[in-house]
């Protein structure tokens, strides 16, 4: 048995392509469509919001829908090479704490700038938006780890940021608002007065909390209204998924290295884009040979929000208001409005249109964690490993503890591998309300 208790990569070793899983399900894969005359939307249509390579890459157009790798470009390469391949580390203080025989593994995507998942996306979208000639782009924010990641990868090639951030994180998440703020992103906290839409809201609830759904809607209204912006999205499209490929490729050489296949690979879910990414290359394996025995996959969602366990997998608008194209996916309908919870970045009514078809095609399992719990074992994960999870992902840690406690109910020793998606540091008010700790 392997003593080792971390795994770099040689820059060397890291990927320079991403992985595009949707080419292997392409006939499969129900396209972005108008929700009004449920039509196929075009490139063209879908460039009027996204830029045009996102909207390429969402409609799966040219090679996009034919090619299973997807060289990253140069400038963006560059980017990555500053932090990734991040490390592989075995959670031996868990495995202590548990008992458990078999062995813990996590992905540290915590240790990118900005702390979370995010800027493996941000980057390109940003180069992309930058190479189009764009003035600007505008995104939506719940917990702020996409936010912070968005505008920070915008000032780093000069394009203007406006952020939209859920009002219910915007008061009680002001450092992520500063790392936006100082990297020259301008946020509103939405609903706002910014927009038709927020204004209506807030006519009707000064005190109305927004959510995902509503920020995202405000974003896109301001892009139809002014020239040269576009939306940017974190967690919901095939293009933010794609880029985060990057994390599984590397995950799989990690475990190459140790000679491990895993048995067990868990992420939190809340569109969807960190689990994707983590486990894509395990996901390629399974598609190209369904018969063979690949690791399970289990996706932790919040049992607040429960798209997965409880939602219907059918078309759905991504934002509140019906302004985006409908996608087919896990929804809780586009209207449902999550409770006021801390794990910002999992309120979200819908999961992204890949990973619902992975659910639907039995490869991925949704379990549902409760945020209590949730904050519970992040506490604990900090004792026993030195390391404060973002609520998000200790939603994955709670889940990776039910399946190593299940294995060790069955005897078994097994390989749980889970993504870190996030630090937990600028989310300390919100461990502090839970363990009741004194301001
Ligand atoms: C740290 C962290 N993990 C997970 C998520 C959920 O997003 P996704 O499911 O797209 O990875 C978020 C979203 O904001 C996040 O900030």
């Amino acid at each position: 048995m392997t003593t080792e208790t971390k795994i770099l990569l040689p820059d060397a070793e890291m990927p320079d392509a991403w992985l595009n899983v949707a080419s292997l399900v392409r006939d499969e894969f129900p396209l972005p469509r108008d929700g009004k005359t449920k039509q196929t939307l075009t490139v063209q249509a879908l460039a009027s919001r996204y830029s045009e390579e996102c909207a390429r890459i969402e409609m799966l157009d040219g090679r996009y829908g034919t090619d299973l790798y997807i060289p990253i470009p140069g400038e963006v390469m560059d980017e990555y090479r500053k932090y990734r391949a991040t490390p592989l580390f075995r959670a031996k203080g868990l495995e202590k704490h548990l008992g458990y025989g078999g062995r813990i593994w996590y992905k540290r995507e915590d240790f990118n700038p900005t702390g979370s998942h995010k800027p493996n996306t941000a980057l390109p979208q940003a180069w992309y938006g930058k190479m189009q000639g764009l003035r600007g782009l505008v995104t939506d924010t719940g917990a702020g780890q996409w936010g912070a990641a968005m505008a920070w990868a915008c000032r780093n090639v000069g394009l203007e940021c406006t952020v939209f951030m859920t009002r219910n994180s915007y008061q009680s998440k002001p450092y992520r608002r500063y790392l936006m703020e100082l990297a020259n992103g301008v946020v509103f906290s939405s609903p706002s007065e910014m927009t038709e839409q927020g204004r209506a809201l807030l006519a009707e609830d000064p005190d109305h909390q927004g959510s995902l759904g509503i920020g995202m809607g405000e974003a896109l209204e301001m892009v139809m209204k002014q020239k040269g912006l576009r939306l940017a999205l974190g967690c919901m499209s095939y293009y933010a998924a794609l880029h985060q490929t990057v994390v599984g490729l590397e995950l799989r050489k990690q475990m190459d290295v140790l000679g491990i296949r895993p048995d067990v690979l868990v992420a939190c879910v809340g569109g969807g884009t960190n689990l994707f990414g983590f486990m894509a290359a395990y996901l390629q394996e399974k598609l190209l040979d369904p018969g063979a025995v690949g690791p399970e996959m289990v996706a932790a969602e919040s049992a607040n929000v429960p798209s997965l366990t409880q939602g219907e997998y059918r078309y759905d608008y991504a934002d509140a208001f019906g302004l985006t194209p409908q996608v087919m996916m896990y929804t809780l309908g586009h209207q449902f409005l999550p409770p006021k919870i801390h794990s910002g970045g999992l309120r979200y009514h819908g999961k992204s249109p890949i990973l619902s078809l992975m659910v639907k095609k039995g490869l991925v399992r949704g379990v549902a964690v409760e945020q209590e719990r949730a904050f519970e074992v992040g506490g604990l994960f900090y004792e026993c490993e030195g390391v404060l999870p973002a609520p998000e992902s200790a939603h994955a840690i709670a889940a990776t503890i039910d399946m190593a406690k299940q294995a060790k109910e069955e005897g078994k020793n097994k390989d749980i591998v889970f993504c870190l998606s996030g630090t937990g540091y600028l989310d300390l008010k919100g461990y502090a309300d839970m363990y009741g700790l004194k301001p």
